[in-house]
């Protein structure tokens, strides 16, 4: 699989239909990486930087027996099918996509100087199958605001030959008392089999060529249950990671722009997931584990970045500590639980951010189908859903918004009885869109049912900040946009 590098110019002028235009940059100096910068590491997933603050950010590597993808290897193409699975007639590791891990060590070396003259070295970390030969390493000290360039390089076991490096760049968050300019790209729910591109789903260069500061994952970032082969157990599991995140698109991206990542069911373990459940040999706690080693996270997997003076963002939860779906929904009932939620809602009432995003695996407000039972918009968890909606109306009514996940198409929400306000990013690729229960005037002021991205802008201007966002069609193209300005 050849990728072709685009050439893009140093400055990288946002193109919108608005009159809210940014030049936002990747970098000062260069064009985005791309596989054409990648001499033969051994790094076949790339890597993956995120939980960026004003000073501090996760490298997220692995070691891999070669240095690409194994794209000769036995393609299982479709859906997986429901019951008992068909057994694999091939090893994983000589599956379509796959990614074998390898023993040895991995370092990085950083800067905020592309050439890497003045590089901190962190120290050669050990890999192992323990790990799924993955390591993060925990940057600190680092200056605001920034474009930092990294190397990760790769050894042999015991420090016997060096392989070829990796190259990369991301953002750290400007200092919360700083008025810059901000831009972050959301998106959800990438299929593998229906991605539309063999090289990755469109809305990856699409991202890209925005020069977001950051990009934030909201979940099903791979399927175990619904793409074959299903993941019945966690080193099909951990196949499903290889395939996704070994595409040239994705690694590009990722190479470029900080992120932050979220899980929901699929990627957890299978649809609607819970803790206790099973999926064939695949237990929901390996699924929690298996996320924790394939993206840059720190202890909690709710946490809240700030990102300037204007923009606050709140990642949260939706698995790790809910209610069985089936339990009869009240006040016990819950999806975040109780330590999550307290936390939220002390730290939104706190923040004198300009404004407050929840970026949210499933939706708050919706409207869903009928049917569902496994979010805040459901039936099922209506009084917590009524907890949070009266309590968001009371403490933030006019700064606050919600970009969720999950759902498979794209709409702007306002809930008819509280206001809340909410994006739906829809699907990665178009092939994977569907599911809406239709346009409803009581919520919806927009609604598409295609794939796609939301994108959000942050500006000042004199004495008010700016803020726009955008659901944009999988190739970058603004199909909807919502303004707000507040004074400062
Ligand atoms: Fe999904």
């Amino acid at each position: 699989m050849k990728h072709s590098p685009r050439q893009i110019s140093r400055r990288h002028f946002i193109a919108s239909s608005a009159t809210l235009v940014t030049t936002a940059v990747i970098s000062s100096a260069t064009r985005p990486l791309s596989a054409a910068d990648k001499p033969l590491s051994r790094q076949a997933m790339g890597t993956k930087v995120g939980e960026a603050t004003d000073t501090t950010a996760i490298v997220w590597t692995r070691l891999t027996a070669a240095p690409e993808r194994n794209n000769q290897g036995l393609l299982i193409e479709g859906k997986a099918k429901k019951g008992k699975q068909p057994p694999l007639t091939v090893p994983v590791h000589d599956l379509e996509g796959s990614c074998p891990g390898a023993a040895g060590q991995i370092r990085v070396r950083y800067s905020a100087l592309e050439d890497l003259s003045d590089a901190k070295t962190a120290e050669w970390a050990e890999v192992s199958a323990e790990t799924d030969f993955t390591h993060q390493f925990a940057l600190r000290g680092l200056k605001p605001g920034t474009v930092y360039h990294y190397l990760t390089e790769t050894a042999g076991p015991g420090g016997t030959e060096v392989h070829a490096g990796f190259r990369g760049r991301f953002s750290t968050a400007p200092a919360p008392t700083a008025t810059s300019e901000v831009r972050f790209c959301a998106m959800t729910c990438q299929g593998y089999h229906d991605r539309d591109h063999a090289e990755g789903h469109p809305i990856y260069p699409a991202m890209l060529e925005l020069a977001p500061h950051f990009v934030a994952f909201t979940g099903d970032n791979v399927y175990y249950d619904n793409d074959a082969p299903r993941a019945e157990t966690a080193e099909i599991a951990r196949y499903h990671w290889e395939r996704m995140f070994s595409l040239p698109r994705q690694i590009d991206l990722l190479r470029n722009v900080t992120a932050y990542f979220e899980k929901d069911d699929h990627d957890t373990l299978s649809n609607d997931s819970w803790k206790g459940m099973e999926m064939g040999r695949l237990t929901f706690d390996e699924g929690q584990k298996i996320f924790r080693q394939q993206v840059p996270l720190g202890e909690s997997c709710y946490r809240t970045f700030r990102w300037g003076r204007d923009l606050q963002i709140w990642l949260t939860d939706g698995r790790d500590f809910r209610s069985p779906n089936s339990m009869p929904d009240g006040p016990e009932k819950t999806i975040w639980g109780a330590e999550q939620k307290e936390w939220f809602k002390r730290t939104v009432a706190a923040s004198d951010a300009t404004w407050k995003v929840l970026i949210s695996p499933t939706p708050l407000v919706g409207p869903d189908r009928g049917a569902k039972n496994d979010n805040h918009a459901n039936i099922g968890f209506q009084t917590e859903g009524d907890e949070l909606r009266s309590w968001l109306q009371k403490t933030v009514p006019d700064n606050f918004f919600v970009i969720c996940g999950d759902r498979h198409w794209q709409y702007l929400s306002v809930h008819p009885q509280t206001g809340v306000r909410e994006f739906s990013c829809g699907p990665a690729s178009n092939s994977h869109a569907s599911g809406s229960p239709g346009e409803d005037p009581a919520y919806h002021r927009y609604h598409r049912v295609k794939g796609g991205f939301v994108s959000v802008t942050l500006r000042r201007e004199g004495t008010h900040s700016h803020i726009l966002c955008e659901h944009r069609d999988v190739n970058g193209k603004v199909q909807h946009e919502w303004r707000g300005e507040r004074p400062v």
